[in-house]
């Protein structure tokens, strides 16, 4: 087995991350590191008919599999070397019909051992500096909480892919599922809505910070890694595992809880941002007592988990009803830039687009972009979504000139983050031409 390596780019042992990617050459804001084709990918199942399995292309008039009339594709070619994949879960899904119902983790995993079987040992073009089997796993980390976890997620790629896997011992499988856990990755489109799960090995070695260097943004089923600062030959490459919005303590916790480290970024030591993260409401000049804002953080937290719970549940009315009674609420002590005011807005503002009211969508989108502008990195994919998203909302409610400007501020981030030559680059391009007509 050979290694090439990648150009510009080497594995190294980063201290008290365990293993991690430098470059050797410089690069600058807006250059391309690397590619990394996806070693197993899926598609979700919301997506289905807009998107093709195989390539990951979203077009009209794509092609549905004859049999289970669920998968679709851009031709036959796409069908046929998808079948590998696809024949896992092809009559799986007639036969269990509305049953058929596992995790897209699942689904991802059962993908990953078909792959590893047929490839045995072979270095794939995604593992040049890592390979998927040694991907870390923190097994050691795990408490009983996570491990009944693993042992659910077994137990439900044994009840779905019974027909069609050759299983591996309980013990890899419990591997699998945790290297999956901290390695996986949920591929998003332009407006970071989720197109399916992937596991890009390569990309996989980057590890953490706050203060990302790197943005991953995905073409097709391949994973792209461009700088978003310069960097010096020698310095690590940092990509962020997280929504970078929220305080320092969220931040953390989430880290800890998903990845099992302690970030010592230079966000997480000075917290810089954490005050006008959590901007409080001055009442008669006075900031409110420092146990009344820990209970309203407490409210705030739990507000967010709970929403999160209601959108599998509720009716887009009543979820409605939930942000706009916790903005009251939490309105009395944080101001509108308040982080939790802001994550609260930005539902309210999808439930809206969802429900089609693009007025309710966008007072609430102009309300988000300007602290977001501010607590985001200088090239975030939030802020071009986001833009994006309001300047296609201007354009529905034909308020052209504030469409383009909001278009054109998406643009100038996106030509950065998912280069000049990417298909969501050039349809935005058109999308703005259009309005100049
Ligand atoms: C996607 S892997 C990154 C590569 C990993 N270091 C390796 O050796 O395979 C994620 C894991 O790397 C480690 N890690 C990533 N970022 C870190 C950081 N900033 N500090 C400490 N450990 C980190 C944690 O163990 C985490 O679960
Ligand atoms: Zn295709
Ligand atoms: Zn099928
Ligand atoms: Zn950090």
């Amino acid at each position: 087995m050979t290694a090439d390596g990648i150009d510009g780019m080497e594995r190294f042992e980063s201290p008290g991350k365990g293993r991690g990617l430098r470059v050797t050459r410089a690069y600058r804001v807006g250059e391309l590191l690397f590619v990394c084709p996806a070693y197993s990918h899926v598609l979700s199942v919301s997506e289905r008919g807009y998107t093709c399995e195989h390539c990951f292309a979203r077009k009209e008039g794509l092609s549905k599999c004859g049999k289970c009339k669920k998968a679709f594709y851009c031709n036959v070619e796409c069908q046929r070397d998808d079948w590998a994949m696809h024949k896992l879960e092809c009559s799986a899904m007639c036969s269990f019909g509305e049953s058929w119902c596992p995790s897209e983790t699942v689904r991802l995993v059962a993908r990953i051992i078909t792959r590893m079987q047929k490839v045995q040992n072979e270095r794939s073009d995604s593992e040049n500096l890592l390979l998927l089997k040694d991907l870390e796993g923190n097994l050691d980390k795990l408490d009983n909480e996570k491990r009944e976890m693993n042992e659910a997620d077994i137990a439900e790629l044994h009840h779905f892919y019974a027909k069609h896997l050759d299983f591996p011992d309980h013990q890899a499988l419990l591997t699998l599922f945790a290297q999956v856990h901290c390695n996986g990755f949920t591929v998003e489109d332009e407006e970071l809505s989720h197109v399916g799960s992937a596991v890009f090995p390569d990309v996989a070695l980057m590890n953490h910070s706050c203060c990302p260097n790197v943005i991953v943004t995905y073409r097709g089923t391949s994973a792209e890694v461009r700088a978003v600062k310069d960097i010096s030959p020698g310095m690590e490459v940092y990509t962020s595992y997280i929504d970078l919005l929220y305080p320092t303590e969220d931040r953390m916790e989430r880290l800890r809880d998903s990845y099992y480290f302690t970030c010592d970024c230079k966000e997480c030591k000075t917290k810089s941002k954490d005050k006008v993260k959590l901007k409080l409401r001055k009442v008669n000049g006075d900031e409110p007592r420092s146990e009344e804002i820990r209970e309203m953080l407490r409210y705030a937290r739990n507000a967010i988990e709970d929403f999160r719970r209601a959108k599998q549940e509720k009716t887009p009315a009543e979820l409605l009803e939930i942000c706009e009674h916790s903005m009251d609420k939490m309105g009395s002590m944080f101001e509108d830039s308040n982080v939790y005011v802001l994550h609260m807005m930005y539902q309210a503002m999808g439930v809206c687009m969802f429900m089609e009211d693009y007025d309710g969508a966008v007072s609430y989108g102009e309300k988000v972009i300007k602290p977001f502008r501010q607590l985001y990195p200088a090239y975030s994919l939030n802020v071009a979504s986001m833009y994006l998203k309001l300047g296609r909302l201007y354009t529905v409610l034909d308020r052209l000139s504030a469409g383009s400007a909001a278009l054109k501020k998406a643009l100038a981030i996106m030509e950065v983050v998912h280069g000049k030559d990417h298909v969501y680059v050039k349809e935005l391009q058109k999308e703005i031409s259009a309005h100049q007509k």
